[in-house]
C-alpha cells in the first residue's frame, strides 16, 4: 500500500469567528479552509475581510513586487515582540532595513560554510546518543525531543560560546513555557483589541521571557569580555561563530551598530526561531522516511557511499543531492512556518481581485504546498518533486518554505546546512522503521509540529 504522510482534514465550510478563534487556539492549521486547496483565492469577513492567498503570481506580489504594501500582521509579531522586542524579524521600515542590511552579511554562504565544523560534531553526538539507545531491543525512539536537543546544541555553540556557562535545559524549559503562553494567539489578537491592553498569555509568559533574556544577556557579556581578553593578548578561535560576526557587524550605509539590546533580542530570534524550525524539519523526514523504506534506502546508499563510517561535512553536501531532496519535499509537505499575515496599506488587485486596506491577508503556505493546481498527487512523498528540471519548469512562488523577496528568511543556508549534515550523518548510520502509536497529526501554533511526536524504530546498521 503507498505511504500517505499523515495530514489534517481542513473544514469544508467557512467558521463562524467563534470556531476560528477555537480552532486557532487548537491548531492554527484548522483555519485554512478546504477551498485553499483548491482554489486560488479564497475570501470571507470574520469582523474585517480576509483573504486566503495561494495563487503564485498575487504571492509574487506581496512577497516582492509590491512588498512596502504589506507589512507582517500584529497577530503574529504580538506573539513574538515580549520575547525579540524589535530585533530583524519583527520590524518594519527604516528599523527593519538597516538591521537587514547588518545582519544578512552574517549569513553570507562563505560564514556559514566556517560554521559546518560544529554541525558535523553535534551530528556525531546526536548518532552516538542514537546508538546507546537503539541497542536497546525493542525500544522505540522519540525523535522530535532527540532532533531539538541536536540543533539547540549548534545553536548554542554557535550563538553562546557554548553550552559550558549555559543551563540549556533550563532555557529549554523557558522556550517551552513562552510558546505555551505568549506564544498562543490570544482571542483579543483576533478582535483586534489594541496592543496596550494585557493578554493573559504574555502575562503568563514573563517569568519565561526574563529567564531566557538573562541568559542570553550573561554569554553575549562572557563574549565581550573573552573578546577583550583576546585583544590584550589572550587565545583566538580559529574561526569567527554568530555571536561574533554580531558584534562586530555595523550597517555599510551609515556605520551604525547594534546596541546591547538589540543585540540581544536579534540574538534571541535567532536562538528560538533557528533551532526549533530545523528540528521539526528534521523530525517530519525522519516519519516520511520511515514510511517508504525505498526512499529511504536510497538516500541511505547515497549517503554511506560519501561519508563511509565518518560524520558528513560541508564537503558532502553536493555529494549527496539526495538528501537534500529529502528536506525540500518534507518542507512542502510540512513547512515549518505554514502560515504567514500580512496587513494592507493601500487598495490593490491580486488574482484579479480588489485589495483594501484594513483587510488581512493570510498566506497559508501549509495549502500552496499541497495544491491541487500546483502539484501532481499534492499529498505524496516523492523527493523527485525537487529534481532540478522539476525545479527549473515550475513557478517558484508554489514553493515558499523559507518566504521571499526582501524579508526571505535570513538564515536559509544556515537551517539548509544543518539540516543536511545531521540527516546525511543519521541515515549512514542507522535505519528508522515506524515504532509504535498513531501517526502524528500537523499541529501550528508558530511552527507545524508533529503533534504526539514522531515515534521510531531506530536499527544501528
Ligand atoms: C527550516 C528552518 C527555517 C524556516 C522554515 C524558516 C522560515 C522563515 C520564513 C518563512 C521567514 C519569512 C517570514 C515572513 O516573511 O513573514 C523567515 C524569516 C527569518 N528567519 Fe527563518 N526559517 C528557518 C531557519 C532560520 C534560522 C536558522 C535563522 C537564524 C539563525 C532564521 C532567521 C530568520 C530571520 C532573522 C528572519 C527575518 C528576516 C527579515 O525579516 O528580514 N531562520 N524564516
Amino acid at each position: 500500500m503507498p505511504f500517505i504522510p499523515p495530514r489534517i482534514a481542513p473544514p469544508t465550510r467557512q467558521l463562524s469567528l467563534l470556531e476560528t478563534l477555537r480552532a486557532a487556539r487548537r491548531n492554527v492549521l484548522e483555519i485554512i479552509p478546504g477551498l485553499s486547496y483548491v482554489q486560488p483565492m479564497v475570501s470571507g469577513r470574520l469582523g474585517s475581510r480576509w483573504h486566503m492567498v495561494q495563487d503564485p503570481g498575487a504571492l509574487r506580489r506581496i512577497f516582492l513586487d509590491n512588498a512596502a504594501n504589506y507589512p507582517k500582521s500584529e497577530v503574529m509579531l504580538r506573539m513574538l515582540r515580549p520575547a525579540v522586542g524589535d530585533s530583524l524579524f519583527t520590524s518594519e521600515g527604516d528599523a527593519w532595513r538597516w538591521q537587514r542590511r547588518t545582519v544578512a552579511p552574517v549569513f553570507a554562504p562563505r560564514n556559514v560554510a566556517a560554521l559546518a565544523p560544529v554541525m558535523t560534531a553535534t551530528a556525531e553526538r546526536t548518532a552516538q546518543r542514537l546508538a546507546r539507545s537503539a541497542a536497546r531491543p525493542g525500544m522505540v525512539t522519540e525523535m522530535v525531543s532527540e532532533m531539538f536537543t541536536a540543533t539547540f546544541e549548534v545553536i548554542c555553540d554557535v550563538a553562546l560560546s557554548g553550552r559550558e556557562h549555559f543551563d540549556a535545559k533550563l532555557y529549554g524549559q523557558a522556550i517551552i513555557r513562552y510558546m505555551a503562553t505568549v506564544g498562543r494567539a490570544s482571542v483579543l489578537d483576533f478582535l483586534q483589541v489594541p496592543n496596550w491592553m494585557p493578554r493573559p498569555g504574555a502575562v503568563l509568559g514573563r517569568g519565561s521571557v526574563r529567564t531566557m533574556h538573562a541568559m542570553v544577556a550573561r554569554a553575549i557579556e562572557e563574549r565581550r569580555r573573552s573578546v577583550s581578553v583576546r585583544g590584550a593578548g589572550g587565545a583566538t578561535r580559529a574561526t569567527d561563530d554568530l555571536l561574533d560576526h554580531m558584534l562586530k557587524a555595523e550597517d555599510a550605509e551609515t556605520g551604525r551598530r547594534m546596541t546591547p539590546e538589540e543585540l540581544l533580542h536579534n540574538m534571541q530570534f535567532f536562538i528560538v526561531g533557528g533551532h526549533e524550525t530545523t528540528a521539526l524539519t528534521l523530525s517530519w523526514a525522519l516519519l516520511l522516511l520511515a514510511g517508504d523504506p525505498e526512499v529511504q534506502e536510497q538516500a541511505r546508499a547515497e549517503a554511506r557511499a560519501a561519508l563511509g563510517d565518518a560524520p558528513a561535512g560541508a564537503e558532502h553536501i553536493a555529494l549527496t543531492p539526495h538528501v537534500g531532496r529529502v528536506i525540500e519535499e518534507t518542507m512542502r509537505l510540512y513547512p515549518p512556518v505554514g502560515l504567514l499575515a500580512r496587513n494592507v496599506l493601500r487598495p490593490d488587485l491580486l488574482a484579479g481581485r480588489r485589495i483594501m486596506p484594513k483587510d488581512t491577508l493570510f498566506l497559508p503556505i501549509f495549502a500552496l504546498h499541497r495544491h491541487r493546481m500546483w502539484w501532481d498527487d499534492p499529498d505524496t512523498f516523492d523527493p523527485g518533486n525537487f529534481a532540478p528540471e522539476k525545479v527549473a519548469a515550475r513557478d517558484r512562488y508554489v514553493y515558499l518554505p523559507f518566504g521571499a523577496g526582501p524579508r526571505v528568511c535570513v538564515g536559509a543556508n544556515f537551517a539548509m546546512m544543518q539540516a543536511h549534515i545531521i540527516l546525511a550523518t543519521l541515515l549512514a548510520r542507522f535505519r528508522f522503521a515506524p515504532g509504535d502509536g498513531p501517526p502524528p497529526v500537523p499541529t501550528m501554533s508558530m511552527t507545524v509540529r508533529p503533534e504526539g511526536g514522531v515515534r521510531l524504530s531506530v536499527t544501528p546498521l
